[in-house]
């Protein structure tokens, strides 16, 4: 089962992520990590870069990227990366990789699917992802895999529902501006990261956390593909934890856990 951790707030769980990472970075100071974008990470990243670790070592995979944004795009996740993670953290950019780094706007579907096949080939040869990070949409996808994504899935071209498109507007002048597509570390790439670390907040994302979590393992709730997962941690504020059914439990046991 998931550890689940519910917090007061996102700085609390950033807290708690964060020094899930020193961890692993003191162990390993050429760690692989999986990081994701959207504002809920951004706690996190605060909160790593408060310990100033040296983080040099770091090699780093994100989940997922828009297909169609000009190269260097302010909200291209190759941009929000950058600024958001391997800059406030003193990470060496050319241990930090984006899927379908490089690729033109207009890049067809077969340069899509080499980029996919490239990527996987690349966090195989780093070893492996060591620990993920991952938030989840309001349409339940982790990196951006949509309902429907096989629990198999590689690393892929995935057309985003216009939820999603609507939920990421806000970085954009308008939903016409927030790309239709997007390439992202499948399913079956997510659970082969050694630890998973899925942070949400906010009542808009109740049902989804309830869904992964809780729900029946399925496509149509692409983030319950975790609970396949044998080493997860869910740090979740109260308004995301509002629907749990096990609440209490998670409370009590993550109170009176063995350390
Ligand atoms: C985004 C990203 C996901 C992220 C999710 C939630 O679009 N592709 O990796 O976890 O949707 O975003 P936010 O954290 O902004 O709510």
């Amino acid at each position: 089962m998931a550890e689940v951790v519910i917090v007061e707030s996102a700085d609390a769980a950033g807290d708690i992520a964060a020094s899930l990472i020193e961890k692993l970075v003191t162990r390993r100071a050429d760690a692989v990590l999986g990081v994701a974008t959207g504002s809920t990470p951004l706690s996190t990243y605060r909160a790593l870069a408060a310990k100033r670790l040296d983080l040099r070592r770091v090699r780093a995979f994100a989940l997922d990227e828009y297909v169609g944004l000009e190269p260097g795009h302010p909200e291209s996740y190759h941009a929000v990366i950058d600024r958001e993670m391997t800059v406030p953290l003193g990470l060496d950019p050319s241990l930090v990789r984006v899927p379908g780094d490089g690729l033109t706007r207009r890049a067809d579907a077969a340069a899509l699917d080499r980029a996919g096949e490239e990527y996987e080939r690349a966090i195989a040869a780093a070893g492996g992802i060591d620990l993920q990070i991952l938030g989840i949409g309001a349409t339940g996808h982790i990196g951006f895999n949509e309902p429907g994504s096989s629990l198999a899935s590689r690393t892929r071209v995935k057309t985003l529902m216009r939820q999603t498109r609507l939920d990421n507007a806000r970085f954009f002048a308008s939903i016409d501006d927030v790309p239709r597509h997007c390439i992202t570390q499948g399913l079956g790439t997510i659970l082969e990261a050694r630890q998973l670390v899925l942070l949400a907040f906010g009542e808009h994302k109740a049902e989804a956390v309830a869904a992964a979590l809780e729900g029946p393992v399925s496509a149509s709730a692409p983030g319950s593909v975790v609970q396949l997962h044998p080493r997860v941690t869910a740090i979740v504020d109260e308004a995301a934890a509002s629907r749990l059914r096990f609440a209490a439990y998670y409370r009590d046991a993550w109170e009176n856990a063995l350390r």
